[in-house]
């Protein structure tokens, strides 16, 4: 069963000089200072590029916006001679999710099932909850992960949303066949525009938009949107 907390997690993907970031957050807060938000059924994920993150926590400590932060991908090996890689346990004060098997990363990075389940493992152990990409109705989720996020990958920065209702289905389907998800985001052009029509399917736990994430407007409406429909 999912909880009903719907939540938004923005990937900033490989956008935004850390004056750009600070620039967004600087408009977010404005935002949401003029316009709360009413967080009890919601939760707020930002998944900037790993470099930002520091900044960012430091931010939303100062300011006092209940924002969690994410990475948009962890190493598959553990703290140690790996040159290159983040591992769990160096961004575990840092991130409270990480998402897992981007198409991005599986199209570019050749990423496969083997090394995203051992990314999973490295999540959890380091208490960091991961959320795994699928891009098929079929595709498979590690038993460690209960966050799965359902995205086609015709629909991610097309402009073609795969329909509310579709995603719900699917999303449906994965709660059925995978017991150990409780909880599966739809993700590919989701927008302030559309967002409160995802928010309306029973099986839709939340959304992962990407390019509508880059506006602090944009994040704000969207989020102020999926709150009130
Ligand atoms: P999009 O990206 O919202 O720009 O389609 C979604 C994603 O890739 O996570």
């Amino acid at each position: 069963m999912q909880d009903d907390i719907f939540y938004i997690v923005g990937n900033w993907k490989s956008h935004k000089t850390l004056e750009e970031a600070v620039i967004w957050w600087q408009d977010f807060t404005t935002l949401w200072k003029k316009q709360p938000i009413a967080t009890d059924k919601v939760k707020i994920v930002l998944c900037p590029a790993i470099l930002h993150l520091t900044t960012l926590s430091s931010l939303i400590s100062l300011n006092q916006i209940p924002l969690d932060l994410g990475a948009q991908d962890i190493s598959a090996y553990p703290q140690g001679a790996y040159t290159g890689q983040t591992s769990a346990e160096v961004l575990k004060d840092l991130v409270a999710y990480s998402l897992i098997g981007h198409s991005e990363r599986r199209k570019y990075c050749k990423e496969e099932s083997d090394e995203l389940e051992k990314k999973a493992a490295m999540c959890k152990a380091s208490g960091i909850e991961p959320i795994f990409c699928v891009q098929e109705p079929d595709a498979k989720v590690p038993n460690t992960c209960s966050i799965a996020a359902y995205e086609p990958v015709w629909a991610i920065g097309t402009g073609t949303p795969e329909t509310p209702e579709n995603a719900n289905q699917v999303a449906g389907a994965f709660l059925k066949t995978h017991p150990h998800i409780k909880k599966v985001l739809y993700g590919g052009s989701v927008t302030d525009k559309n967002v409160a029509d995802y928010r309306a399917q029973t099986h839709i736990g939340g959304v992962l938009p990407g390019g509508a994430s880059l506006s602090a407007q944009t994040f704000h409406s969207l989020i102020y949107h999926a709150t009130n429909p």
